[in-house]
Parts: structure tokens; sequence; C-alpha cells
């Protein structure tokens, strides 16, 4: 029934021309702060008028720039993160990505779950190192970096999706983050049952969690959290009473709402702009039966 989806998957964002040696150092520093760029890291390049670029650091590379002549990628190589780059017409700070950089910078070809509701996601599903999780619906891949980033190295993610496409996209993500290695990127036919059990966490973002309910439930420890996230109020309406129905316990819904704020003296105030709907997400608990 089910298929390891990466067997059959070419990673194709971290450059082939990575030696062997140095991708196993590239995924392995993942876990680890680093102080020096080197060959093959991802690289956020920021400059002060808050446009950024995220690259991977490689010879013979070429970055355009907003501002000036193009950056020589080599010359990155050996330089301390944190450390300002001179170019043509300014300066950029070269820094370490965040998940966050990783999940705003992903190539997207569906909605992504945002930085804002991951967090939220996580802290409610008790997500941490070492916890086994299962998603429903891999998408693009930006909530998958944010569970990886949470259970590594010791944990698991294991994604579903219905469209294999989805599945590479989210890979190429994933790999360019260096976290593929803490995933299994599964393809899922219709709505057929999990192959983890007792996983500490499910989190779906598919347009129909109530059809998903009894799979979930059948994966879930006692005790473990759910997730369900949706857009509309018919869909966390339904999947809540299907939830319920089931047997789920400590069913809560909310909604995240951020509003960034202009800090500058004397005139502090918060922006005019704001992304005023994501996501709802939905929360429950299984019960020992
Ligand atoms: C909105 S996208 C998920 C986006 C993802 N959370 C992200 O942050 O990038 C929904 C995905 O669910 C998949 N999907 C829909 N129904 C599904 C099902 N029953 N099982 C598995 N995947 C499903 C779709 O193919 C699509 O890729």
């Amino acid at each position: 029934m089910e298929k390891f989806y990466r067997d059959t998957f070419t990673p194709i964002e971290m450059s082939d021309k990575l030696s062997e040696e140095r991708r196993e150092e590239v995924v392995t520093c993942t876990l680890s702060r680093k102080n020096m760029i080197q060959e093959g890291d991802q690289v956020l390049i920021w400059f002060e008028d808050d446009v950024t670029y995220l690259v991977q650091v490689m010879p013979n590379r070429k970055l355009g720039i907003h501002q000036g002549r193009p950056v020589e990628l080599a010359d990155l190589i050996g330089r301390p993160y944190g450390d300002w780059l001179d170019v043509e017409n300014g300066r950029a700070l070269l820094l370490e990505p965040t998940v966050e950089d990783h999940m705003m910078k992903a190539r997207r070809e569906s909605g992504i779950i945002y930085p804002k509701d991951a967090a939220v996601i996580l802290m409610k599903l008790g997500i941490r190192s070492g916890s086994r999780v299962i998603e429903i619906g891999t998408g693009s891949g930006a909530l998958t970096l944010a569970l990886v980033q949470q259970v590594i190295p010791d944990g698991k993610v294991f994604t579903y999706d219905r469209r294999e496409d989805f599945l590479s996209l989210a890979e190429a993500n994933l790999n360019k983050a260096s976290l593929v290695s803490y995933v299994e990127l599964k393809k899922r036919i219709g709505n057929e049952p999990f192959g983890e059990t007792e996983v500490d966490a499910v989190v779906s973002d598919v347009p129909e969690p109530w059809h998903e309910v009894e799979a979930i439930k059948a994966s879930l420890k006692n005790g473990g959290r759910v997730a369900a996230l949706n857009p509309t109020y018919n869909q966390i309406e339904k999947a809540s009473d299907a939830f319920q129905k089931a047997g789920f316990v400590k069913i809560e819904a909310m909604e995240i709402l951020v509003r960034g704020i202009l800090p500058r003296l004397g005139k502090t105030r918060p922006e005019q702009r704001m992304i005023g709907h994501t996501e709802f997400l939905l929360f429950a608990v299984k019960p020992a039966s």
C-alpha cells in the first residue's frame, strides 16, 4: 500500500557539484550553529531596504542583486555570519537562514502555512525533538519545514500527499534547507490509513479533514494531539463535529492575527496593512478508549 517516495526522487536543489562528504557535512550542520560560511551553505543576504536573497554559496556562481553589480558567491566562503558585504551601491548583511526564511522563500505551488500559524501549531501539539509526526497534505512543504526543524535529530515527520508533483516540490524545498533526511514523503491514494502507529501528533492541511478522522485515530497514540487547518468556518465546524463524534476531547479552535508595528522614535504605530486571514486552527486530543 505504502510507497516510500524518496526511493524514486532525485534531489535537485542541493548542488550536485558538492562532494558526498561535503553534502553529509551540510546536512549535519543543520543541527549546530555555524560561525563561518562554507561552500554549499545556504546564506540569507539582507539589504537595508529589507530586500533579501536566499542563495546556496558555490564557486563560479554569481547572484544578480538590485544594488549594483552581481555578487561573486565564492567571495562569501570563509566569511563570518553576521558580517557586512560591500556591494556596488550599498552593503548587505550575511545571515544564517532561519526556518522562517526557508518557509517564506520556499518555492510554492500551493497555499502554505505561514510561520505565525506554524509556531502555534508546534506549541499546541507539543512537538519537540524526538517526536514522530504525521502530516496530511504536504503541499509545498512549508509546514513540513517547521515540523522537521522541531523534531530533529531523533524524531521523524511522515508527510502524505495525493500528488507526486507536490511531494517532489516539497522534497526540493526540504533538501534546500538540509532537512530532508528527517522526513518520509509518501504518496497517498484516496483516504487510505497511514502506515505509522502510536505517533505523537498529526497535523492535517487538507480540504476535508472530517474524512481523515478514523485514519488519524488509528495512528495517534492515546493522549496524542491533532491539528486540522482550514480557511473557512464551515470546514472547522464540520471537522470539530467529526472529531467530537469520534471521541476526541479538548477541542479548541482559534485564529492567529499578527499586526506589525513600526517602531520609530516618537511615532511608533501599527502598520496599515496586515494579513487579515490565513487558516483557522482546530486542535483536539485522543483519549484512551
Ligand atoms: C494547501 S496544500 C498544503 C500546504 C502545506 N501545508 C504547506 O504549508 O506547504 C494541501 C495539499 O493537500 C493535498 N491533499 C488533498 N487531500 C488530501 C488527502 N486526503 N490526503 C493527502 N493529501 C491531500 C493536496 O494535493 C495539496 O498538496
